[in-house]
């Protein structure tokens, strides 16, 4: 088991209630539910991995595949759906030349589409980690992934 792993679980006593808990730790800390998670998880609680799944599976919050360094959420609600969310996503799609749920082959970005983001008077809109970008047309989209290339370069420098 990894030592992240290992670290994450040693701040919990084992006890069934504290699953959610556990599951939210391991993907803030790793980006996702990985299979190695789930069956450390299932030995450490006593949980059956399937009953594992069943919970992760229920919740939206969970993702079992890997996601970039910049994961990108597009809002496919109702507002942002009217206001142009689909030709958004199909513009990232193209952009990044992957499609919705993938991430780049460097992991720089990945991308996913999610409900409400609880901004729809800036419809439409995504969120880029914890960012938001409101009111989005196809041209921002160039721009933003030109100024986060921008960012990404000058942290790398730093
Ligand atoms: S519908 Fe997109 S933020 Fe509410």
């Amino acid at each position: 088991m990894s030592k992240i792993l290992n670290k994450i679980l040693s701040k919990y006593s084992g006890d069934k209630s504290d699953l959610i808990p556990i599951l939210q730790d391991i993907q803030s800390n790793l980006g996702y539910l990985s299979e190695e998670a789930i069956i450390a998880v299932s030995k450490f609680a006593g949980i059956p991995e399937s009953e594992i799944y069943g919970v992760a599976t229920f919740y939206t919050q969970f993702r079992f595949t890997p996601v970039g360094k910049k994961h990108v959420m597009v809002c496919k609600g109702t507002a942002c759906h009217v206001k142009g969310a689909p030709q958004i996503i199909e513009g990232i799609e193209r952009h990044l030349d992957i499609k919705e749920g993938e991430v780049t082959f460097d992991m720089e970005y990945s991308l996913e589409s999610v409900g409400c983001l609880g901004c729809c008077a800036l419809a439409p809109c995504a969120m880029v980690n914890e960012d938001v970008e409101s009111n989005l047309t196809l041209k921002d989209v160039k721009k933003i992934f030109s100024r986060m290339k921008r960012e990404s370069k000058n942290n790398d420098c730093n």
